[in-house]
């Protein structure tokens, strides 16, 4: 058994936390943030995600987890704090990991190990977590140890990915890669892949750098695609029954708090990554493209409204942090654009959150952003009847095409945009 402290009651450090605690280990969360201790000292999850009430319950009952404000002295010190992007240089802003650190440096006793999972750019745990920690007096390897263990579960299903996705455990020495494995093997099911902190630093960044790239790659053959009128859903499908091609699919742009900001991680400190940034461009210029798509559409309409079909950044999940719709309706605003947001899974947002019917009435065009599946079972004769227009900007290839259309819908697709040659293909094909 193993007294863990662990810093950040977050999305990530909350859940691990939970974890630890169910687990055979005494945990104490630590928080700046007094409302989050005080709502998990009541017995209540800050946020809602699957399996974790019971997992609160079951530590508090068996005493084994604890949140506060401060930090105490422990086995095992973990940091799950945020580490944003300065939108100005694109630099990391480790500010929270720095001031997680120095909270643990009057703790830190012989034989301590110090974990990062929040996600760093290469050389922060040699560099910055090390030189940090080594305030305390002990030296890093000697007297104490470090280790990355980065995180990758998804929201929305992190219970089972904490558990069963493959770890990677980078120490900055053998020991520190060592005790940590020890410590994980208590509720990780998937592998424990074994290496060191720069490896597992950079190993985190690459995996979303590499689907930052290849949604890049399907957004920019979806504009090829609407340019040459070909249906970029139906070549993507075929080109994907190649046994070594698996193309993603386009969408309105990247956002979410990793896809779209460790490609910049990946790259601070070094002068290569030119097809990491060009990516980023590509993905980051996606909200103008679908503005493009509405103008185009909404040709002599005036004073028009638009609907807008989810603001989370992906399907299915209330999150919000970075999604490419908030350009999107900054941009679509400045344009003289009155807005309408209806999102059934978002419950905060930067503008008021609208009922179906109520964000559709005197609408002019629908923009769907977010593939929620919801959206995918609306039947368009029943939400008409209040619009002005019948428009749908169908950013996810979300809707389909044919029935809406034959309830008088004009319907774009982003990479479909409606050439009538591309549409005698796909007839032919389903027919
Ligand atoms: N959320 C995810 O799905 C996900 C996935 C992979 C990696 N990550 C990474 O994990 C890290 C944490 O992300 P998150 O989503 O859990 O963040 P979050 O914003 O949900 O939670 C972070 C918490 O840390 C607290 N905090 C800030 N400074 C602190 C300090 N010095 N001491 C104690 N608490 C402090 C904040 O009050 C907040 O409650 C980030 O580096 C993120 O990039 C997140």
């Amino acid at each position: 058994m193993s007294k863990i402290c662990i810093l950040g009651m977050g999305y990530i450090g909350l859940p691990t936390a939970l974890l630890f605690a169910n687990n055979g280990n005494d945990v104490v969360g630590v928080d700046i943030n007094q409302s989050v201790v005080a709502t998990l000292n009541k017995g209540s999850m800050p946020f809602e995600e699957d399996g974790f009430q019971e997992l609160l319950n079951s530590a508090i009952k068996n005493n084994t987890f604890r949140a506060q404000t401060v930090t105490e002295d422990a086995d095992v010190f973990l940091v799950a704090v945020p580490t944003p992007l300065d939108k100005e240089t694109h630099l990391s802003d480790l500010k929270y990991v720095a001031s997680a650190c120095e909270m643990i440096v009057s703790h830190l006793k012989k034989g301590n190990l110090v974990i990062i999972e929040s996600t760093i750019p290469p050389k922060t745990c040699e560099k910055t977590v090390k030189s940090t920690l080594q305030k305390s007096g002990l030296k890093a390897s000697e007297d104490f140890y470090i280790t990355h263990c980065p995180e990758r579960a998804i929201p929305g299903n992190t219970l089972h990915e904490m558990v069963y996705n493959d770890r990677i455990i980078g120490g900055i020495d053998k020991r520190s890669t060592e005790l940590t494995e020890s410590l994980y093997s208590c509720f990780v099911k998937g592998e424990l892949h074994l290496t060191n902190s720069t490896t597992a630093e950079m190993v985190k960044l690459m995996e979303n750098t590499f689907r930052d790239i290849n949604i890049a790659l399907a957004n920019e053959l979806a504009q090829i695609a609407d340019e040459y009128g070909v249906n970029v859903w139906d070549a993507i499908r075929i080109a994907n029954k190649h046994p070594r091609v698996n193309i993603l699919n386009p969408g309105p742009g990247v956002g979410g708090h990793c896809i779209a900001i460790d490609p910049w991680f990946l790259t601070e400190d070094t002068n290569k990554g030119r097809l990491i940034s060009l990516s980023r461009q590509i993905n980051d210029s996606m909200p103008q493209y679908v503005l493009k798509m509405v103008r185009e559409i909404l040709v002599g309409v005036e004073n028009p409204v638009i609907t807008i079909f989810g603001v989370a950044y992906k399907g299915d999940i209330g999150d919000t942090r970075a999604t490419p719709a908030r350009k999107f309706i900054k941009l679509a605003e400045k344009e003289g654009y009155e807005i309408r947001v209806h999102d059934p899974f978002v419950t905060e947002f930067d503008y008021p959150l609208l009922g179906l019917s109520e964000s559709l009435n005197g609408s002019d065009c629908i923009v769907l952003l977010t593939d929620h599946s919801v959206f995918k079972e609306i039947k368009p004769e029943e939400i008409c009847g209040g619009m002005r227009n019948l428009n749908i900007v169908d950013t996810r290839n979300v809707v389909d095409g044919k029935a809406w259309k034959k309830v008088g819908f004009r319907v774009q697709t982003i990479g479909n945009v409606n050439i009538p040659h591309a549409e005698i293909l796909i007839t032919k094909r389903s027919d």
